[in-house]
C-alpha cells in the first residue's frame, strides 16, 4: 500500500504546506467555537517516545480526542522496543493495527527505517535532525500575527540543529529569507546549507544577523541527548543569547518564537520571552491546531 509519511518539510509542496496552515487556522476557529468535528473516529495514532515531550505528546492525543480517535502512548521501557527487537519488524506489525504512526527519536535513521516498513502513515515528532511538526506550528502562528511569510526575512540564532534544518526546509518552500547565526563548529548540516542556496545566509556574529528581522527564533543550547555538553555549550554560545538588546536590532514589529522548553537567562532573556507581544504561548498552542491539519491530510 503507497501511503504518505511526514518525516521532513520536504514530504509536502509549498502548495500543501500553506493548505496545512489555513487548515490549521480553520480546524484552530472551530475548536475555539467547540464545534464537534470528528473525521477520524474509530481511528487509532501510535505515539513512540524515545525522548520526553510535554506539548508533542499532550497536542497528539488532544487532537485525536476531539477527532474522534484515539492515541497509544508507547515508550521503550513498555515495549520490545525497547529491547530490542528490531526496528523493521516493529514497524511490520504496528502499522497492521493502527492507523498512523508518530515517533521521536534519536537518529533520523530510524524513523527512515520504520517508515520504510509502515503499511501507514508515519510522523517525525523529532529527531536528532528534524522538528519538521513545530515548524507547522510556526509557520501558523507567523501567518496569524503578520500574514505571508514569503520574502520576510527569518533569523535564527543559536544552535544549528533539528529546528534550525527544519527552518531551512521551510524557507525553501515558503521562499523566505533565512539568516543562522551560530558559533562556529554549531553550524547546520553542510549539505542542507548548500542545497538552500541564495536563500539562506550563515553568519557567526547574532547581532549582524539580528538586523531587520521580522521573526527571530531561537532553541535550547543543549538538545535532548546533549545534556552532558551542557557547561561546553554554555561557553561556545556565550552572545546568543535573543535579549531586549539583540531584539531592538530587529525591525520594530518583529516577533520572537521558541519551540519551547526554554531556558531563561541562556538562550533568551526572561524580558524577551516574557513580554506581552511574545507569541511563544500561541506558538505552542498552535502544535495541537497544525497537527490536527496534519492527520486530517495524512488520514482523513
Ligand atoms: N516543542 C516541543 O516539541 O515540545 P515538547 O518537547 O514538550 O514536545
Ligand atoms: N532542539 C530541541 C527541541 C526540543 C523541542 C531538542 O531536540 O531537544
Amino acid at each position: 500500500m503507497i501511503c504518505r509519511h511526514f518525516l521532513t518539510l520536504n514530504d509536502l509542496s509549498g502548495a500543501e504546506l500553506k493548505q496545512l496552515i489555513q487548515r490549521a487556522i480553520e480546524l484552530k476557529k472551530m475548536q475555539h467555537e467547540r464545534v464537534i468535528f470528528e473525521p477520524l473516529k474509530n481511528r487509532v495514532l501510535g505515539m513512540i517516545f524515545d525522548k520526553s515531550s510535554t506539548r508533542t505528546r499532550i497536542s497528539f492525543e488532544t487532537g485525536m480526542a476531539h477527532f474522534g480517535g484515539s492515541s497509544i502512548f508507547l515508550s521503550p521501557r513498555d515495549t520490545q522496543l525497547g529491547r530490542g527487537e528490531p526496528i523493521a519488524d516493529s514497524a511490520r506489525v504496528i502499522s497492521r493495527m493502527v492507523d498512523c504512526i508518530m515517533i521521536r527519536t534519536h537518529s533520523h535513521d530510524n524513523i527512515t527505517q520504520f517508515a520504510k516498513n509502515s503499511q501507514v502513515p508515519v510522523i517525525n515528532a523529532l529527531t536528532d535532525d528534524f522538528h519538521p511538526c513545530q515548524l507547522l506550528a510556526d509557520m501558523q502562528t507567523f501567518w496569524e500575527h503578520r500574514g505571508d511569510i514569503q520574502g520576510k526575512r527569518i533569523v535564527w540564532i543559536g544552535d544549528g540543529n533539528n529546528m534550525c534544518h527544519s527552518y531551512i526546509n521551510a524557507a525553501c518552500l515558503l521562499d523566505f529569507e533565512l539568516v543562522v547565526a551560530c558559533p562556529e563548529g554549531y553550524e547546520p548540516d553542510a549539505l542542507l546549507v548548500e542545497k538552500a542556496g541564495s536563500r539562506l545566509t550563515v553568519l557567526n556574529d547574532a547581532k549582524i544577523a539580528a538586523k531587520d528581522a521580522d521573526l527571530v527564533v531561537t532553541d535550547v543550547w543543549a538538545s535532548m541527548g546533549q545534556e552532558e555538553e551542557q557547561k561546553k555549550r554554555e561557553l561556545a554560545f556565550n552572545g546568543y543569547q535573543v535579549n531586549e538588546e539583540l531584539m531592538s536590532l530587529a525591525a520594530s514589529d518583529a516577533l520572537f518564537m521558541h519551540c519551547l522548553p526554554a531556558h531563561r537567562g541562556e538562550e533568551v532573556s526572561a524580558g524577551v520571552i516574557d513580554h506581552p507581544d511574545s507569541v511563544v504561548w500561541d506558538e505552542a498552542e498552535n502544535r495541537l491546531h497544525a497537527q490536527k491539519a496534519l492527520l486530517e491530510f495524512l488520514l482523513a
